[in-house]
């Protein structure tokens, strides 16, 4: 059991971080494999709550090994001030603890630039981006201009490739989007500055992680967003610039996919979303209200309220699908105490009257799209000291059994509060075998 993938089955913002921080005490290394600081994973260790975009969450952990792989996007201001900031708090992230990838590409401050403006000149068709330069950072990368983190290391190609990079992007700033300019050689100023801070960090994660692999390390891939922000499978546009499926753990940590041998895949109780884009069962309620606030759903890296809705198992069968989830981790499941009566959206219907059990590549068939709801009843009774199944009301047992019998994967672990020892363990998620 080498490799076990973590993965958010909807739309991010699933409470991947308190997962990972408990499989972590198990685990030998924790990766980050895509995305960059557009993530926020918040994690609660007694009286103390950390946030943490881009460092793996396995970082709050003695003796662990932390890894930022080739497929992450890496803003080297942020990955540097969150070192600075754990380190503050008495976390060790030293280079012995954390490695990060000659072969991830830099965030600049044009990939920034350049999302704000893109996103302005949208206006209503906005995605509803972080601002981060999440997107155009892969666009570089896949139009091969990108900045790499091994160009840190050699200040002629940094200082080649930032003044091409910047004349070309200031070119679209001024000349298309009507934006302000940047200065290249501040940016190069700025960047051999980090390439000072990050050198000790620096490492082919590939090699490490196949040695840790092949002496038996037991390794966490810790995804970032959710199964319905990718690229490829996700609600297209309305997506991220990276593939968040658990597969793109190999390609992104440069591991081979057969050591890829469990995906735990994470879902919340309920749906949120954040950013624009579809959302059948969104709801705009005094339920959804309930959710927004009892769940606290804010986004973690930009403050933004969430949209909220009931839960819907047409997304997360589909996870199950694209992701291999192998078994599943139900979060938040206590913010729903109290409703009266849940909703389930099992399917949905088109308004020719058919029946739709997959979310369909369309936005405009989506658009058509209306679910359709399973009532169950709901609980009263304060769960979150529940520590085993039968701990829980007869209504919860049953909203969990119909949630994986919908979806069709079996439940590993549920959360019922932020702390650490707030989750029901009902299998070992890090002992599923291969499917
Ligand atoms: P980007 O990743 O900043 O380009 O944003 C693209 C879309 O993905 C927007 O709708 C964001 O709100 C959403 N998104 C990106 N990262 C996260 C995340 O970690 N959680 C939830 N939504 C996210």
């Amino acid at each position: 059991m080498p490799g076990v993938v973590v993965v958010g089955a909807q739309w991010g913002d699933e409470g991947k971080g308190k997962v990972v921080d408990l499989l972590t005490q198990r685990v030998d290394a924790v990766v980050r494999f895509q995305g960059g600081n557009n993530a926020g994973h918040t994690v609660v260790v007694g009286q103390d709550k950390f946030i943490l975009h881009l460092i793996p969450s396995g970082v709050l952990h003695e003796n662990k090994s932390c890894f930022v792989g080739n497929g992450v996007v890496v803003d080297p201001e942020v990955f540097i001030a969150e070192i600075d900031r754990l380190e503050q708090r008495g976390v060790d992230v030293s280079p012995r603890k954390l490695r990060l990838s000659e072969r991830a590409h830099l965030i600049m401050p044009y990939h920034k630039a350049l999302d704000v403006a893109r996103e302005k000149a949208k206006g209503k068709s906005a995605i509803g981006t972080t601002g981060r330069g999440i997107g155009p950072c892969y666009e570089d990368k896949a139009a091969r201009v990108g900045v790499r983190v091994v160009d840190l290391l050699e200040p002629e190609i940094l200082t080649e490739k930032v003044r091409a990079a910047t004349t070309e992007k200031n070119f679209w700033l001024k000349e298309y989007f009507g934006a302000p300019t940047l200065d290249a050689e501040a940016i190069i100023a700025d960047y051999l500055r980090y390439a000072e801070r990050l050198r000790p960090f620096v490492t082919d994660v590939s090699v490490e992680l196949d040695h840790m692999l092949e002496s038996g390390g037991l390794v966490l891939f810790e995804g970032a967003q959710g199964v319905h922000l990718d690229i490829d499978h996700g609600t297209y546009p309305y997506v991220t610039s990276s593939n968040p499926v658990a597969g793109a753990a190999s390609p992104g940590a440069g591991v081979g996919p057969k050591r890829l041998s469990g995906v735990l895949g994470i879902v919340k109780a309920y749906t949120t979303r954040v950013g624009s884009g579809p959302f059948i069962a969104e709801l705009e309620d005094e339920n959804g209200r309930w959710m927004q606030e009892k769940g606290a759903e804010f986004g973690s890296t930009t403050g933004r309220p969430r949209r909220c809705g009931w839960l819907d198992t047409v997304v997360v069968r589909q996870s199950v699908r694209l992701a291999g989830v192998s078994c599943l981790c139900v979060t938040k499941l206590d913010v729903l105490t109290g409703l009266k009566t849940l909703r389930i959206c099992t399917a949905y219907k088109l308004d020719d009257g058919s029946i739709v059990e997959r979310i369909p590549a369309s936005l405009g068939v989506l658009a058509r799209c209306t679910p359709i709801y399973e009532d169950l009843p709901g609980w009263e009774e304060d769960i979150s000291q529940a520590r085993s199944l039968e701990d829980l009301p007869d209504n919860c047992q049953r909203y969990l059994q119909r949630l994986a019998e919908l979806v069709g994967a079996p439940l590993a672990l549920v959360s019922v509060g932020p702390e650490r020892d707030a989750t029901i363990v009902v299998r070992d998620p890090l002992a599923v075998k291969e499917a």
